[in-house]
């Protein structure tokens, strides 16, 4: 039932914006563009796809340049400062734009937009933001905007602005989408974090856990299949406490893996992120079913990203996050003897507040131990309201001086790991044209690294096999397996 009105209340909106971008369409014999720019995550990417796909469904149509645009989105990230920096900085330069458009909206939106100081930033200094909302509400969207409309055009109503802090943490299914890939996408399985990592601002800014009924998942994943898509990345901030909230443990994580390998259809499935502690060997089991080299149908991508943040069980502990580095390796020791060849990258931070020499030692030696594939390096960044930014900080050198040897270390394993794909064959999903040379494929392999190749522009979004012939620290460059270059003329099965 509420459900319904929701639905409803949302579809009158979009009408109402629809009838204004129709008016807009007549005068400028044109519909209006709009931008969409995205700071930070992958949850991000996907909410943009969804406010895409809204403003699609509400008359815009989707521009490459804020100049273009006369509605401009900008959808935030607060996990570091430096990505709310750049967001800011961004918002700044629409300054002009806005001066030569009057009739622009601006609208700036997601995780950093939910915290009450960079709220009343945006509507102290940024008064030619028209529209400022959270990140847990894109089925508000409609609304919000067509309420900034009509204030606008409203002679009488002197509050032309809009702000709303988050409220609204329902989850609304069958919201238009507007992917950016035709062959790879993202699918929420569940939104918010319960765990309160010292460091985190995500659970301040995205609430609590809420997961997606799994029928819709389902749902929403045998469609993608049905349509060609190969590629399926589930979301979540952490996927392996899926249906915690709904199934009162009767159903998880590991049930949901299992069942989306039962649909019909030809991906990869990959899915992040997983909190260590809640990696269950039953999701470990699902896995090691579902993926390997002769699996053919729905099959899960031999790679797990596992966030280890921390070395030191006493950082470790003073961040929250409730392993130690013991049964973070045996977890990793689990994950490489049940699924054979299994990639494993982590998330790793430095300079945590009290983090001593040894500590950090601490963390190299489980970087060595664990021998991540590759990982994500963070320095640490106080974020406003959460306990580790309560406490005293270390000098920005010493950050920098850990950070510096932290990528030297793994950059040493990376490429010790990379090199080991000489001579061997690799699946990749073939991405398209290769940016750094023209001349080349680039493509993805299970483990998600890049590899280069010489091949047919039509394979793009297509699997193929590639025999790795050179690595360096960050890629694989390889030929097409001949098996391939017959197929590769667009009839190719796989
Ligand atoms: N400072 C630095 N890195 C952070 N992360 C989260 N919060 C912070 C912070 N305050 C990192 C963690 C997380 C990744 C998405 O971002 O490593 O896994
Ligand atoms: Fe942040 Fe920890 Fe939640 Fe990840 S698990 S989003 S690091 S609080």
């Amino acid at each position: 039932m509420e459900d319904k009105k929701q639905e409803k209340s949302i579809e009158e909106a979009i009408e109402g914006v629809r009838e204004y971008t129709a008016r807009r369409t007549a005068e400028a014999q044109k519909k209006p563009g709009v931008y969409i720019k995205t700071f930070g995550c992958q949850q991000n990417e996907a909410d943009s796809e969804r406010l895409c796909g809204i403003a699609e469904a509400m008359g815009y149509v989707n521009v490459g340049a804020p100049e273009e645009a006369e509605l401009i989105i900008f959808n935030t990230c607060a996990v570091r400062e430096h990505a709310e920096l750049k967001a800011l900085s961004l918002t700044g330069q629409l300054k002009h734009i806005k001066a030569q458009n009057p009739e622009l909206i601006i609208c700036v939106c997601g995780c950093m937009t939910a915290q009450d100081h960079r709220m009343g930033d945006l509507k102290n200094k940024y008064p030619y933001v028209d529209l400022i909302f959270g990140a847990t509400s894109p089925q508000k969207f409609p609304e919000y905007l067509l309420n900034t409309i009509r204030r606008r055009e409203d002679a009488h109503e002197s509050r032309k602005r809009l702000f709303f802090p988050d409220s609204d943490a329902l989850i609304t299914e069958g919201l238009p989408v507007r992917r950016e890939s035709s062959y790879k996408a993202w699918v929420s399985i569940m939104y918010g974090c319960n765990n309160f990592c010292t460091y985190c601002v995500v659970p301040y800014v995205r609430g609590r856990e809420r997961s997606r009924r799994r029928e819709d998942i389902l749902a929403e994943v045998s469609e993608l299949a049905a349509e060609g898509y190969k590629e399926i990345t589930l979301l979540g901030q952490n996927v392996n406490s899926y249906g915690k909230d709904l199934y009162n443990g009767e159903y998880d994580f590991a049930d949901l893996l299992g069942d989306i390998c039962r649909l019909e259809g030809d991906f990869w499935i990959r899915f992040m992120t997983s909190h260590p502690k809640d990696a269950s060997d039953r999701l470990i089991d699902v896995i090691a079913e579902n993926s390997g080299e002769g699996k053919t149908g729905p099959r899960i991508a031999r790679h797990f990203h596992l966030p280890l943040q921390a070395g030191s069980d006493k950082v470790l502990r003073e961040m929250n996050r409730r392993y130690t580095s013991d049964y973070y390796l045996s977890l990793v020791k689990k994950l490489k003897e049940k699924v054979p060849g299994i990639g494993i990258t982590s998330d790793i931070i430095v300079g945590f507040p009290g983090e001593t020499e040894e500590d950090f030692e601490d963390t190299l030696k489980v970087l060595e131990e664990a021998g991540f594939d590759n990982i994500y390096s963070f320095i640490y960044s106080p974020r406003k309201g959460t306990p580790a930014a309560e406490r005293e900080q270390l000098p920005k050198e010493v950050k920098s001086e850990r950070f510096a040897k932290l990528l030297e270390v793994q950059n040493s394993i990376s490429l010790k790991k990379n090199r080991a794909y000489i001579g061997k064959t690799v699946r990749v999903l073939v991405e398209g044209i290769s940016k750094n040379d023209p001349s080349a494929l680039t493509g993805r392999s299970e483990l998600n690294r890049l590899v280069h190749f010489k091949g047919d522009e039509k394979l793009t979004g297509r699997f193929a096999d590639v025999i790795i012939t050179d690595a360096d620290i960050y890629t694989l460059s390889g030929e097409l397996a001949e098996k391939n270059e017959t197929n590769g003329s667009g009839d190719c099965a796989w």
